[in-house]
């Protein structure tokens, strides 16, 4: 994924994602097929029922082994699902996400301390560290991160990938079907498939560069009028869509006022706690 892409094309990705054209900044070095696929990444929910090309999984999965993993610990495993009536079990388990059944292959990627610990069980060792809210951040980032680089390794091969939060809703359940050790928790699942030509899926829009990237030091001064022409930006977007117009900061304080707006993950700390993780 190294060639070059013509600078119009990158242009619009990059117009599509920020809804403004690049600066003249940006360097032609800076501009290539890797970034391209990465700009070009939009969440697919349609899917064609055709199984993935041979050998597209384990390249993927390949992909995510290369990522970087915090001490070399590769705190992560994950299970591929691709039985249609296990996918529908997933589908009902993670909010009735039609989704789930329709795309061939449903990944439970898996924060995994379980590993670690029986071969500290193996050797008689003790496994203490593995008790500690540190522990739990870093299976946590090294799953997030084999994910990521499995998401850009399916989009690079034309194929769709959706995130799926959803199988948080009853970890104790996903945890029974999986057959799951202790220290070992669905942290997300991830659907993959040939994107429904008929119902393609469009760049999202995200918050003016500047919202996010800090230089020096961090200055929130600029945010409300950034935030205000994202707000802007977000609904012409969900207007495209066909979707009720809607200012992006509104919904996103809608979420976050209550611990309802969790919608049952507030009891998270007592689940993990169940599930092997003490969290101290
Ligand atoms: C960890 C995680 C969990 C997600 N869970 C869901 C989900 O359960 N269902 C869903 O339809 N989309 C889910 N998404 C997709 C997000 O809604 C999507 O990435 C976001 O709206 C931005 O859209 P885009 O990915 O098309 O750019 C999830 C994304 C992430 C990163």
């Amino acid at each position: 994924m190294t060639g070059r892409r013509a600078p119009e094309a990158w242009a619009s990705l990059w117009t599509a994602r920020y809804r403004t054209p690049p600066g003249s900044g940006i360097a032609p070095a800076a501009i290539n097929e890797t970034i391209a696929t990465l700009l070009a990444h939009a969440s697919v929910r349609a899917f064609l029922p055709d199984a993935l090309p041979a050998g597209a999984l384990e390249a993927a999965i390949a992909a995510a082994q290369s990522a970087a993993t915090s001490s070399n610990l590769q705190a992560w495993s994950v299970v591929a699902i691709e039985d249609p009536a296990r996918r529908a079990r997933f589908a009902a388990l993670c909010g009735n996400q039609r989704h789930i059944e329709q795309a061939p292959v449903f990944l439970a990627f898996i924060a995994d301390l379980s590993r670690l610990r029986r071969m500290a069980e193996r050797a008689e060792h003790p496994h203490e560290a593995l008790d500690y809210t540190e522990s739990f951040i870093v299976t946590a980032v090294d799953t997030a991160l084999a994910a990521q680089n499995a998401v850009a390794a399916f989009e690079s091969m034309g194929l769709g990938t959706v995130y799926i939060g959803g199988l948080r809703n009853d970890p104790e359940a996903v945890a029974r079907e999986l057959d799951l050790p202790q220290g070992a928790f669905g942290l997300f699942g991830l659907c993959v498939g040939h994107p429904d030509p008929d119902r393609s899926a469009d760049i999202k829009p995200r918050l003016p560069q500047a919202a996010v990237l800090h230089r020096d030091r961090y200055h929130a001064g600029a945010e409300p009028g950034l935030i205000a022409q994202y707000d802007e930006t977000a609904d012409e977007f969900q207007r495209e869509q066909g979707l009720p117009s809607r200012a992006w900061s509104t919904t996103m304080i809608m979420r976050i006022g209550t611990a309802a707006g969790l919608h049952g993950r507030d009891r998270m700390r007592s689940v993990l706690a169940r599930l092997g993780f003490a969290l101290k």
